[in-house]
């Protein structure tokens, strides 16, 4: 089980810029009785443990027989199969087949690199939309069902669409296409569906078995709803993060994992917090991150900076190889201390110290412990931050499954491109292109 440290966000070892166990756990047991009331119905990611995996297991044996496959997806529908790749399969397109390219930013130059890459006769993509009307999402998808059309290719050898089971335009296209379709439950939110087919189709792809990352996922939601605390570090996770910021104005959460292969889970876990926290003038703003790397960035800013961050250090026990750094150069002592230790000590050396140094200049910073990286302890990681999340939004009072705030934006796209129905959006577009600007 993942293992949370929170002794150094206590007033015990921080003094004034701590919090009181007290009200940590005060404000843990409330968290649990929040979300055992089940107040949104989005709250059924803790049932995804039980999905039925079959229908996906044999659509995703499919995968296998292909050379390229793509994922067009953005936010929640891409960030999650992003940490599966790069946890699970690092350098994954280096050594093994399929080759995967996940295309989310619309980026005409990064499309240009993918279509030069693949051949796709031997391509499978797969179109990742809850909506079904995400527009990158949709302008990437137009652009491949052209050259597919184009190249006289069935299109439902080509396709697999990810989707809500029952609406939406892409659940339109699969029928009349006969394009194979996995479902993302519609109760599951975007940013809260990597457990879904959205991440776990592209895990069978990989060759890992999904059931170990919904493994890992169960023990977390058999205790999410515990009220015996030392059970449910979730729940004084969700707390002790509420409290640093309405107590201590604690307003960014420095996300900070010591494995390149959870740097995407930094921004995956960015993306969770901020589009379910920052809402009604609340929340904190996470703030992705990677040690060692950033040791040589941005550590001077946490050490010294404004007083306004809390560190959540990520740290691996055991990582997958043990390399020893040789024992050379014995007259150098710049040289000669290194050897003869592993590069998992060194860089779990780096993690310890960083977070004595924080700890001793009084800046609140606590620790999630990874026994390893695998199936299981992903699925874990995954649906541990989850309920953290909720269980935060449940404490500041406010939906942790909604985002209203980017419907704005979307809007004045649509009104840009000419959608019908968003005429007085185009308007206000044209307006505001024509208004005098400052620019030098
Ligand atoms: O968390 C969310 O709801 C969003 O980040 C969505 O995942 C993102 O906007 C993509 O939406 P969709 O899957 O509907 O294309």
């Amino acid at each position: 089980m993942i293992m949370l440290d929170f002794s150094n966000i206590l007033t015990k070892e921080i003094g004034n810029n701590g919090v009181l166990i007290d009200e940590i756990e005060k404000n843990a047991q409330k968290a649990i009785k929040l979300i055992s009331e089940k107040p949104y119905k989005e709250l059924n990611f803790l049932e995804l443990p039980e999905q039925d995996l079959k229908e996906l297991k044999e659509i995703g044996k499919r995968v296998r027989d292909y050379e390229y496959f793509i994922i067009l997806g953005i936010g929640g529908s891409a960030l999650g199969p992003k940490v599966i790749l790069e946890a699970l399969s690092p350098f994954h397109n280096l050594r093994k087949k399929p080759k995967v390219f996940i295309y989310d930013n619309v980026d005409p130059t990064t499309f240009k690199h993918i279509i030069e890459t693949i051949d796709l006769k031997r391509t499978l993509i797969n179109v990742i939309s809850k909506s079904g009307s995400t527009t990158e999402t949709l302008a990437a998808f137009l652009i491949f069902w052209r050259m597919i059309r184009e190249r006289k290719l069935e299109v439902k050898e080509h396709f697999v669409f990810t989707t809500d089971p029952e609406k939406g335009n892409l659940r339109i296209l699969a029928e009349e296409y006969e394009i194979p379709t996995l479902v993302i439950p519609r109760d599951i939110g975007g940013r809260y569906s990597v457990l879904t087919a959205v991440g776990l189709f592209l895990a069978e792809a990989l060759g890992i078995k999904s059931e170990e990352l919904l493994e890992g996922a169960r023990e977390i939601s058999d205790r999410a709803l515990s009220e015996k605390l030392n059970q449910n570090p979730m729940a004084i996770l969700a707390s002790s993060l509420y409290l640093t910021d309405i107590q201590k104005n604690r307003k960014i959460v420095v996300f900070l994992p010591y494995s390149d292969r959870l740097k995407t889970f930094s921004e995956w876990f960015c993306q969770l917090w901020a589009e379910s926290l920052g809402k009604e003038g609340k929340g904190t703003t996470p703030y992705p991150s990677l040690g060692t790397t950033d040791q040589h960035s941005q550590l001077q800013l946490w050490m010294e900076g404004p007083e306004d961050k809390l560190v959540l250090f990520v740290s691996v026990d055991k990582h997958e190889f043990q390399e020893e750094i040789p024992e050379e150069f014995h007259d150098i002592e710049g040289l000669r201390f290194i050897g003869g230790h592993t590069l998992e000590e060194l860089i779990n050396t780096e993690q310890l110290a960083t977070e004595m140094a924080l700890t001793m200049s009084k800046k609140p910073n606590m620790k999630l412990v990874l026994p390893k990286i695998d199936a299981y302890y992903l699925g874990q990681s995954f649906q541990f931050l989850q309920v953290v999340t909720s269980m935060a939004g449940l404490l500041y009072g406010i939906n942790p499954f909604n985002q209203p705030g980017v419907e704005l934006g979307k809007r004045l796209t649509f009104g840009a491109l000419g959608k019908r129905g968003f005429e007085t959006e185009g308007e206000k577009v044209k307006n505001y292109l024509k208004k005098q600007r400052f620019i030098i």
